[in-house]
């Protein structure tokens, strides 16, 4: 079994760049299979199904998709100003699909700011597609090397021998390489340190059952999935020195979103005075949103609570669910932010607003 943080890019561009190949993550783990896909329709299908997750990976998968389309407007003999107004239209549409994670609406608006740039250089509708190929795959290029800085800072809050907890996943399928919040465990792996992960599994989609123990696995990391409404007496019984987590969206605050079930686990970690670690890039802090509060949460489709993966229906017919993909984790819960820019700690308006300063 191969590593997957050094073999597998979930989403790349395809050779003749008319795609985006990505690897089907609903599918995963027990089958490898990649999708190719080179319409707006089809590319909101992929980020809205979750067959492309995870904040990071959304970004570097919008960023492509960008590509990917204005090479085919191009390749129709559409000029420049046409292609534009087309890329507009798909930006917006492609940013509706999933609405919490902000890298996707950051990579589409770093996209979009691109190609008006390229036409109001006067750029014939091909220069503009290649630039926003180079665009694309810097914003690739710049994830794996957040990444790496992540898992460095990471690990350097951590000891030999720590029992870590860990919700959702943030690896290398939800980002580039290393990945967030999994970042320092295969880091350390290559250090030699042993950890002993616990991954909960992660209701309703199992993010954690499904990916975290899947990649954890192949990297040869201790791993031991569990429900999770389990963590609590993990805590208590003293097998958890930290809390590692991604995250999807960080206010200006330091309130921070991440997978739905990631609030209750920074709780239950503050009552057992656990430090709980959120870890992300620059990209995930947006600036314009003040709190925890003004972060809009999706809300998925109940199937997934109650039938999805079930053969017969494990709720009775009419029962109502409600179904949140995501909550905010007030920063107070939160023991450091872990970014590409080093380490931020509490009072995070002051911290978070010094990360941001040092680069636009
Ligand atoms: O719904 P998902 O699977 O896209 O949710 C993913 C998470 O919540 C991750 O923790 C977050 O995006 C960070 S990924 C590095």
């Amino acid at each position: 079994m191969g590593l997957i943080y050094k073999e597998t890019d979930p989403v790349r561009l395809s050779d003749d760049g008319r795609a985006v190949i990505a690897l089907d993550q609903t599918k995963l783990p027990n089958e490898i299979s990649y999708l190719s896909i080179s319409g707006a329709q089809e590319m909101y299908d992929a980020i809205k199904s979750l067959a492309v997750r995870g904040a990071p990976c959304i970004g570097v998968f919008a960023g492509y998709s960008i590509a990917v389309l204005a090479k085919r407007y191009a390749d129709e003999g559409m000029p420049a100003d046409d292609v534009l107004l087309r890329l507009k239209e798909d930006a917006s549409y492609l940013d509706s699909s999933r609405p919490t994670a902000v890298n996707l609406s950051w990579a589409l608006k770093r996209q979009m700011s691109l190609a008006e740039k390229c036409c109001k250089n006067g750029f014939s509708a091909k220069d503009m597609a290649s630039s926003l190929c180079e665009e694309a795959v810097s914003i690739h290029e710049e994830d794996i090397n957040m990444c790496r800085k992540i898992a460095e800072y990471g690990l350097s809050l951590l000891h030999d021998g720590d029992g870590i907890l860990t919700h959702c996943n943030a690896g290398a399928l939800a980002t580039s390489r290393y990945g967030t919040g999994l970042g320092p465990l295969l880091l350390g792996k290559e250090k030699g340190y042993e950890f002993h992960v616990y991954s909960d599994e992660t209701r309703p989609l199992l993010q954690g059952a499904r990916l975290t123990a899947y990649e954890l696995m192949r990297a040869g990391v201790d791993e031991t999935v569990i429900c999770d409404n389990m963590a609590s007496l993990l805590m208590k019984r003293g097998k958890i020195q930290a809390v590692l987590v991604g995250c999807d969206r960080i206010a200006a605050n330091g309130d921070t979103a991440n997978k739905i079930g990631t609030s209750g686990v920074a709780i239950l970690a503050q009552y057992y005075g656990i430090p709980f670690y959120v870890l992300g890039p620059y990209s995930t802090i947006d600036m314009s949103t003040p709190t925890g509060d003004d972060i809009r949460i999706e809300e998925r489709e109940p199937e997934e609570i109650g039938t999805m993966w079930y053969e017969h229906r494990m709720i009775p017919e009419g029962a109502k669910c409600y179904n949140p993909a995501f909550d905010v984790t007030d920063h107070s819960l939160i023991a450091a932010i872990i970014t590409d820019r080093g380490i931020l700690s509490a009072p995070y308006t002051e911290s978070i607003a010094t990360a941001v300063k040092e680069k636009p």
